[in-house]
């Protein structure tokens, strides 16, 4: 029907218009992301904790924290489902040269898929890799972090840090929670030979050894930006 109604050239047209408009959606990094409102309203509707009546609508903060806790829970994840998997194939020494080469790609690629205004890194005030330094106000909450674990305190599940109007960080403590972190973070006198070449080689100012079970190591920052 369609078919003989179109003319030539306009159904030419109309595949044209087709094919640019799928260019366009191909070429637009945000139209694959998952929108932000959706992601909290499916989190916050499953949340099991709350009572129904309070599940209506969460305060802009639960919200944050919601989204805070899903970003970093992903790059925790990815990072060290990764890990294990080349620890277990390749060593301390195969893993480390997979993490140089892979740890800030994969966290690029997590941040790919995730809402529009939300961003996930990792910081540390004694870091491995320069991209993983912190800002001012970031080393701030390390700085209050290290502190309240100085004086016995029991470091809490996440901070979160008002930036702006609708702005927040959200900071998850990463503690060196297993043995085998010290392959690549404890004391240097006790790595493995091809550890410490490796380590000489991909990162000359290192910062990150020298640590115990037990130590505050960093944490995960998610930036969230709200409206
Ligand atoms: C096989 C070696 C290896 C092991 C095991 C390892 N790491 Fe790392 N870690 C690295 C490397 C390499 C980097 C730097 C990655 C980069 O360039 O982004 C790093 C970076 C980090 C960072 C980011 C801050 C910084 O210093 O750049 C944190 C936090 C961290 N590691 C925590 C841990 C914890 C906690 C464990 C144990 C669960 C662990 N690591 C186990 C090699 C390792």
């Amino acid at each position: 029907m369609l078919k003989g109604t179109l003319s030539y050239p306009i159904r030419l047209l109309l595949i044209a218009i087709a094919l640019v408009s799928i260019q366009a959606m191909a070429a637009d990094p945000s139209a694959s992301r998952p929108d932000q409102d959706e992601i909290i309203h499916q989190l916050w509707t499953a949340s099991p904790s709350l009572p129904m009546e309070t599940r209506e609508r969460p305060t802009e903060e639960q919200e944050v924290i919601l989204l805070g806790r899903m970003a970093s829970e992903r790059l925790v994840r990815t990072l060290g489902g990764q890990m294990k998997a080349h620890l277990q194939e390749s060593g301390p020494a195969g893993a480390l040269d997979f993490c140089a080469a892979n740890a800030q790609k994969l966290t690029t690629q997590v941040n790919r898929d995730l809402p529009e205004g939300v961003r996930v890194k990792r910081i540390s005030l004694r870091y491995r890799d320069p991209i993983d330094a912190p800002t001012q106000d970031e080393a701030k909450v390390l700085k209050a972090l290290h502190l309240l674990k100085d004086v016995g305190g029991i470091l809490p599940n996440h901070v979160l840090q008002k930036t702006g109007s609708h702005s927040y960080k959200f900071y998850k403590p990463i503690v060196i929670n297993k043995g085998v972190c010290l392959n690549c973070h404890g004391n240097i006198k006790r790595m493995k030979p091809g550890v410490k070449n490796a380590l000489a080689r991909f990162y000359p100012g290192d910062q990150a050894t020298g640590y115990s079970m037990g130590d505050l190591r960093g944490a995960v920052v998610v930036t969230i930006r709200r409206k």
